[in-house]
């Protein structure tokens, strides 16, 4: 009788922490914000000189060795009252640091050596966070190959959300701050499948305070929460067909 009342109250226990274990996903960090910190960076004009930015990698599965790589660039202005904008490129397996060239606030100029002021960068207006997801893109990388090779969207919207968690963690002053994710081309895919996991894993007392998504230049016609990339090169090989046919008419 005892026996089996110890042994309810265990199950009882292992149970109420479940949600917690598959949820929290708070990993101990080799990296902290200080050592991300990025202190000079060559050609950088004088206008942005006082720029806020830091760089670094945080760990998504200790086990496996995974680590995704971001870039955060803070707001020129009242950083604290600003939205954190999430970017995302796409590809598959495109760097979203092609999104830092883009929207950012520095372009590299032709010399190859030196930048220049974007004026329209998306700074003014949030703080950006650019993120290369899944492991295998850019400086994302994981210590076991054939993980690398296993990667579909489930996975990457999986692990872009234990980034999040955890890097909430290295930067708090972001926790429930007014969060979108925007993005384009193939991450069309990755957005609404990453908003996805962030509404179903909320807990009461999530951080991920999301209030927006922005997806450019996606198919948005086909989105399939479900679709793999082969289905996606299937339609666009449908839609190629389609144009071209139109083209010959
Ligand atoms: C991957 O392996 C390298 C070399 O052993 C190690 O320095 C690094 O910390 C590992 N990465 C992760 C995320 O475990």
């Amino acid at each position: 009788m005892a026996c089996n009342f110890v042994a309810s109250f265990f199950c009882l226990f292992f149970i109420a922490l479940l949600p917690l274990a598959s949820f929290a996903k708070i990993i101990p960090q080799p990296g902290s914000k200080q050592a991300d910190k990025i202190t000079a960076l060559p050609g950088l004009p004088q206008t942005l000189a006082q720029l806020s930015q830091y760089a670094g990698s945080v760990v998504v599965n200790n086990k496996l060795g995974s680590s995704l790589f971001y870039y955060l660039i803070e707001s020129s202005t009242l950083s604290v009252k600003k939205p954190l904008v999430l970017w995302l490129n796409g590809g598959p397996l495109v760097s979203s640091l092609m999104g830092l060239i883009e929207i950012g606030p520095y372009r590299v100029a032709s010399d190859g050596k030196t930048l220049y002021e974007n004026i329209y960068s998306w700074n003014k207006a949030a703080n950006l966070l650019f993120l290369e997801t899944p492991v295998g893109v850019g400086f994302s990388y994981c210590n076991k190959t054939s993980e690398m090779q296993q990667n579909n969207d489930a996975k990457t919207a999986d692990m872009s959300y234990t980034f999040l968690v955890n890097w909430l963690e290295r930067f708090p002053e972001y926790k429930n701050r007014d969060f979108y994710i925007a993005g384009e081309s193939y991450a069309g895919h990755y957005i609404p499948q990453l908003a996805q996991t962030i509404v179903e894993r909320a807990m009461p007392g999530s951080v991920i305070n999301l209030k927006g998504l922005l997806v450019r230049v996606s198919n948005f016609l086909h989105l399939n929460f479900k679709v793999s990339a082969l289905q996606l090169i299937k339609i666009y090989g449908y839609l190629l067909n389609f144009l071209c046919r139109l083209g010959t008419q």
